[in-house]
């Protein structure tokens, strides 16, 4: 597993005040009278591991969470009160900051924010991996500032995502699908490295269909991706497999299948049924499993079938298998299957970007704050902990 400090490692939280970053973005709903409710606790219930162990230790925690993308202002529309209502239903006395990003600070990795952020604060616990993808302040600051820690939810997450590109159990087949591909690239590269298979569905396998010479007619494709896309083909022609057949919405909105060519008005938006049958073989035979992104555009029950078929698959693998992503969890959650997968992710674009580049910068920061105790520099905080 990648070297991070976990809780064990802080000094004794008992009686100390700690930050907890967690990320509780979290879909919201609204009500009839036009109130916010959290929509999916997913994410809070993820965090109670770590919450729980500080409370129970007798630390007195504060947590804080971005929510939405309020682009550094005040915005009602994202503050946290609809998050303080879960926590309290839970009956946790946990302390919620307000949004972090309504403060430009927290996006730009400010110091001076950072500095205000950890101030009255003995530990700093980040739990939030949903996050640990970005360089934001409340995710890189604070290992310089205090003793830090990963909280049980990004251990893990870190272990879980660590193993499918260090020692999976083979056959490890992987799914991607989803609308976009060029942020997609590099991970499609990377997994077809570690892979035993990789399953491209959804518009994603449209541009690389595009790519190999196929009539995609008038579905989603990223024309800039092309050149990519056909070196990762060339590299990895017997790992990359793409659909056999595909579910074409025509003009006058009727429905067909079409293997081959696809007519210049029609657009792909799942896969067929041969492809349903032939990606459900291939995560049947699977040691190990890891999905994101769905095979088409599943919100139309017109085109569901594809992705249904894929998490169904998944649920009756006896492998090892994990799903990362909102929109793959939400086709589980639909089709009433998240109970029978092995690990569901909390972060979409942390999952990924993990898998891609085996590290993040919220998981490197502890890190240095952990090697600069080893190697002697000490920290700021080290003097006071009798540390240094
Ligand atoms: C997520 O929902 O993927 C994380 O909370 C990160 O959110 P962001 O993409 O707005 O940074």
């Amino acid at each position: 597993m990648l070297r991070i400090p976990l809780l064990e490692d802080l000094p004794a939280p008992t009686g100390k005040t700690v930050l907890v970053r967690v990320d509780f973005n979290v879909p919201l709903a609204a009500t009839a009278d036009d109130s916010r409710v959290v929509a999916d606790d997913f994410r809070i219930r993820a965090a109670l591991p770590t919450l729980n162990w500080l409370l129970d230790r007798g630390a007195s925690v504060t947590a804080c969470t971005h929510l939405g993308r309020p682009k550094g202002k005040v915005d009602p529309r994202y503050d946290v009160s609809p998050l303080r209502v879960v926590l309290d239903d839970l009956g946790l006395p946990v302390v919620l900051m307000e949004n972090l990003r309504f403060d430009p600070g927290e996006e730009a990795n400010d110091p001076v924010f950072v500095d205000r952020l950890v101030s009255g604060f003995d530990l700093y616990v980040n739990d939030a991996f949903g996050v640990c993808h970005r360089s934001h302040a409340s995710v890189v600051g604070p290992p310089s500032r205090l003793p830090s820690a990963a909280g049980r939810l990004v251990e893990k997450e870190v272990e879980v995502l660590g193993h499918l590109i260090t020692e999976p159990k083979r056959p490890f087949v992987v799914i991607l699908g989803g609308a976009k591909v060029s942020d997609k690239l590099g991970l499609v590269r990377s997994l077809a490295a570690h892979a035993d298979y990789v399953l491209l569905g959804g518009g994603m396998a449209c541009t690389f269909m595009a790519a190999n010479g196929l009539e995609v007619g008038d579905s989603l494709v990223d024309v800039s991706a092309g050149d990519d896309c056909r070196a990762i083909l060339s590299d990895h022609a017997a790992k990359v497999l793409l659909p056999l057949d595909s579910k074409v919405l025509m003009p006058g909105n009727s429905v067909d299948v079409v293997k081959g060519s696809v007519p210049s008005a029609g657009r792909i938006l799942d896969i067929g049924p041969e492809t349903s049958e032939l990606f459900g073989q291939r995560i049947m035979e699977a040691e190990t499993v890891f999905w994101n992104g769905p095979m088409g555009m599943f919100e139309d029950e017109r085109f569901s079938t594809g992705t249904r078929s894929v998490a169904q698959s998944l649920a009756q693998c006896e492998g090892f298998t994990v799903v990362g992503g909102g929109d793959s969890v939400a086709a589980l959650d639909a089709a009433g299957l998240s109970g029978n997968v092995g690990f569901l992710s909390t972060g979409g674009g942390a999952a990924l970007e993990l898998l891609e580049k085996g590290d993040l910068p919220g998981l490197a920061a502890l890190r240095e704050s952990m090697d600069s105790r080893v190697a002697g520099r000490s920290a700021p905080w080290e003097e006071e902990w009798g540390l240094a």
